[in-house]
């Protein structure tokens, strides 16, 4: 079993926080277990939750078609959520959930040694920044976290919500592209940054 597959195994029956009593499955991530770049959700919705799936509703295709877009599969990338377990009724993580899951995240990034982790939306640039920061205000900008670059872009459920938000959308996954082709740039450290 490889070592991935072997600490889903660990977690599936996680119940470190109240989502283990609605949740159906511990949405763990999948794709490329050797990914150069990871794209960081912030939580399973009810297909993801019933598939055991990451971003497999209408903000998932939505993902996959933008994936696409700048010439990548899935299979290509690794495809995670800040935290595993669906909320109910899709309301927002608290932060004592983000607590309790967090760290499974981490350990996920250090196995699969990704050169960029690409957040989507508030919640996860907030969770791998560790940062009250917005998402407006630094998407298309790159910090350096231990290891790893995190590139924050819009989420693609916005979109969904916000239709006038699209054309911001596919900018991001653009400017994504540029900065992959790119190579490592030096990097703000998320201490300097201003973006309250
Ligand atoms: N939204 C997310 O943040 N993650 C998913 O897996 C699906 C929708």
């Amino acid at each position: 079993m490889i070592p991935l597959q072997q600490f889903y195994e660990e977690i599936k029956d996680c119940r470190k926080c109240r989502l283990c009593e609605s949740r159906t499955h511990v949405v763990f991530g999948e794709g490329n277990p050797n990914a150069e770049i990871m794209f960081i959700g912030e939580a399973p919705g009810e297909n993801e939750d019933l598939q055991n799936r990451p971003f497999v509703g209408a903000a998932g295709k939505l993902l996959t078609d933008l994936l696409g877009s700048i010439g990548l599969k899935r299979e290509d990338v690794y495809i995670a959520n800040v935290i595993k377990c669906r909320p109910p009724e899709n309301r927002n993580p608290q932060t004592d959930e983000i607590d309790a899951c967090l760290p499974y995240l981490w350990k996920q990034i250090e196995m699969i040694k990704p050169r960029v982790v690409c957040t989507l939306g508030n919640f996860a640039a907030q969770a791998l920044l560790d940062k009250k920061v917005s998402i407006t205000k630094v998407r298309g900008q790159h910090f350096q976290v231990r290891n790893f670059l995190v590139f924050p872009i819009l989420h693609p459920a916005a979109v969904l919500h916000q239709g006038n938000l699209r054309p911001a959308l596919s900018e991001d996954f653009q400017n994504l592209k540029k900065f992959l082709a790119k190579g490592i740039q030096p990097a703000s450290q998320p201490e300097q940054m201003g973006f309250f």
